[in-house]
C-alpha cells in the first residue's frame, strides 16, 4: 500500500527558520494581520493555521482592518456571487493601502485554486501583493518574506497536495476545536467543485489526529470535531491502516474528551461500523451531518451521488433503532439541472418523512469546470428562488415540530455564549446531540458543563432552565 504523502521535514524546518528571521527583523515593529474568512469550517481550520504562522512571524491580531499591517481574505467559490463580493471588498481596500503603503493585502483559499483567478485578480488589483491557495500554508514564511521585499507572488501549486503536519496555530476557541483528519475530495459530485480546487482526497495518520487531540484537550478543549469532505471514506486508500470506525474508537478514548463529533458524512460511505461506533462510544455525539442534497433518484444520479433515496432512508431508520435520540442535519440543493417538478416534490416528502433537526439549503449554481455546469436544461432562477422558499417553509414548520417532543427534556450543555439584551442575561448552548437550548444564567459559565432541562420552544429555539451548575 502506498504511504500517505507528507511535506519533507527538512522542508518545514527550512520555513521555521525562515519564519524566525522575519521575526528578528521586524521585532520593533509591532505587526498585525487581520484575517477574514468566507464559507465552510475547512476554511476556519486553514485560518487557523494561517494565524499560528504570523504569530509565529512576530504578527498579533489587530482589531480591525484599519489597523492592521496585513490584510487577508480567505476565499470560498462552493457557490458564485463569493466572487462578486470579493470583488467589492478588495476594491474597498485601495485607499487603506494608499494612506499605507506599507500594508500588505492578501488573498487565499478555494477560489484562488479555480483556473486563472490568480492572475486575473493580480491584474486587477495592484494594490494586492499576495495570492496563495489551500495546499501550500506550510510555506507562508517564505511568501511574506517575498513579499515584505516587494515582490507580487502567486502561489497556488496543485502538484503540492501533499500534507504538512506541526504547523503553528492560533486557534481562540477554548472549549471547541475543529481537527482535520484528511483533506481534498474524490467524490465529483457534478455541482461541486471542490474535488477541482481541494485537490485528491488524502488522509493523515491516525496517530497524528490523536496527538492533537490529546495535546487540544490538555489546553482544556473538551469537545473536538473531526473534519474532512467525506470522513466516511478515511483511510479509503489503504494508507492509514484504520478505517473511519477505528478511528473513533481510537480517538474517543483520549482522557478527558467529553464529546466527539465529526463532519460531514457522505450517505454511500457510511456503514454498520460507523453506525455501531456511534451507538457505543460514550463521547460520540448523537448527531450526524448526512447532506442528502436531493430526495429523487434520477437527480441523484445525475449528481453523481451513488447512493439512492431508499437507501438513505435505510441509514436514518437504523441510527433511529440503534440510538434513541439521535439528530440529523442535511444539505439540500434545489434547482439542480432538469430537476422537474416532480422530482422537487420528492426532495420535499423526504424532508416530511425524515424531520431533520435543521436543513442548510442551496438554490443550485453552477460551477465552471463542472459536469452540471455544462448541462442545457439548467432551472430558471426564478423557479429555482421558489422552491427554495417552499422548502425552507416547509423546514420550518419541521424544526417547529421536532422541538416539541423536547419539552421536559433533561441534559448536559456545554455552555458556548450569553445574550445580554434582554431584561435577564440568557445563556445558550448545545446537548450532545446538537440541539441549542437558551437559559437563564451567569456569563461565567462559558465554556462549562451544566444541566438544562427544557420549559418551552420558542419558534425555532428551545428556552430552558438550569437545573445545577
Ligand atoms: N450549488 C449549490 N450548492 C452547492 N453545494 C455544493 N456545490 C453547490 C453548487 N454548485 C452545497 C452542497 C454541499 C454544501 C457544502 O454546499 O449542498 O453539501
Ligand atoms: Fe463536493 Fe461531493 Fe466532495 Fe462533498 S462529497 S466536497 S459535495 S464532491
Amino acid at each position: 500500500m502506498e504511504r500517505n504523502r507528507y511535506i519533507a521535514q527538512t522542508e518545514l524546518d527550512q520555513q521555521r527558520r525562515i519564519a524566525e528571521e522575519v521575526y528578528l527583523e521586524n521585532r520593533d515593529r509591532d505587526l498585525t494581520f487581520f484575517v477574514e474568512t468566507f464559507g465552510c469550517q475547512m476554511n476556519v481550520r486553514d485560518s487557523e493555521t494561517i494565524k499560528g504562522e504570523l504569530v509565529d512571524m512576530g504578527y498579533s491580531e489587530a482589531e480591525s482592518k484599519e489597523e492592521a499591517d496585513l490584510i487577508l481574505f480567505n476565499t470560498c467559490c462552493v457557490r458564485d456571487h463569493a466572487e462578486k463580493r470579493l470583488m467589492g471588498n478588495i476594491g474597498a481596500l485601495k485607499e487603506l493601502k494608499d494612506a499605507k503603503p506599507g500594508m500588505i493585502i492578501g488573498i487565499c483559499g478555494c477560489m484562488m485554486q479555480q483556473e486563472g483567478m490568480a492572475k486575473k485578480l493580480l491584474r486587477r488589483f495592484p494594490h494586492v501583493s499576495l495570492i496563495f491557495g489551500t495546499n501550500v500554508l506550510y510555506r507562508l514564511p517564505q511568501m511574506i518574506r517575498s513579499v515584505m521585499n516587494g515582490e507580487r507572488i502567486a502561489v497556488t501549486d496543485r502538484a503540492d497536495d501533499a500534507i504538512a503536519e506541526g504547523l503553528p496555530q492560533m486557534r481562540d476557541n477554548q472549549r471547541s476545536a475543529f481537527v482535520n483528519i484528511m483533506y481534498g475530495c474524490d467524490n465529483f459530485c457534478s455541482y461541486c467543485i471542490v474535488p477541482y480546487v481541494r485537490g485528491r482526497e488524502r488522509s493523515r495518520n491516525p496517530k497524528d489526529i490523536r496527538d492533537e487531540v490529546v495535546s487540544l484537550v490538555k489546553s482544556g478543549i473538551t469537545e473536538i470535531t473531526l473534519l474532512g469532505q467525506n470522513v466516511n471514506s478515511y483511510g479509503n486508500d489503504g494508507s492509514t491502516g484504520m478505517t473511519f470506525a477505528e478511528l473513533l474508537a481510537y480517538v474517543s478514548d483520549v482522557s478527558g474528551l467529553k464529546r466527539l463529533r465529526f463532519m460531514s458524512s457522505h450517505p454511500k460511505d457510511l456503514n454498520e461500523d460507523v453506525m455501531q461506533a456511534i451507538a457505543t462510544l460514550p463521547n460520540v455525539c448523537h448527531h450526524v451531518h448526512l447532506p442528502v442534497q436531493s430526495g429523487n433518484d434520477e437527480i441523484l444520479k445525475h449528481m453523481n451521488r451513488r447512493y439512492t433515496r431508499e437507501r438513505y432512508l435505510s441509514i436514518i431508520r437504523r441510527l433511529r433503532e440503534l440510538v434513541a435520540d439521535i439528530e440529523f442535519t442535511t444539505d439540500i440543493i434545489v434547482g439542480f439541472p432538469g430537476e422537474t417538478e416532480e422530482a422537487f416534490k420528492d426532495t420535499m416528502s423526504l424532508v416530511d418523512e425524515v424531520g431533520f433537526a435543521a436543513a442548510f439549503t442551496f438554490a443550485y449554481s453552477p460551477r465552471q469546470g463542472t459536469v452540471a455546469a455544462k448541462r442545457e436544461d439548467q432551472i430558471p432562477e426564478s423557479v429555482k428562488k421558489r422552491r427554495l422558499r417552499e422548502l425552507n417553509e416547509l423546514q420550518a414548520a419541521k424544526t417547529v415540530k421536532n422541538n416539541e417532543k423536547y419539552i421536559g427534556y433533561v441534559g448536559e450543555v456545554l455552555v458556548e455564549g450569553f445574550d445580554e439584551r434582554g431584561e435577564e442575561t440568557m445563556l445558550y448552548g448545545k446537548y450532545q446531540n446538537f440541539k441549542m437550548v437558551y437559559f437563564p444564567g451567569d456569563p461565567s459559565l462559558l465554556n462549562s458543563y451544566v444541566t438544562v432541562r427544557v420549559l418551552k420552544t420558542n419558534k425555532n429555539s428551545l428556552l430552558g432552565e438550569m437545573i445545577d451548575a
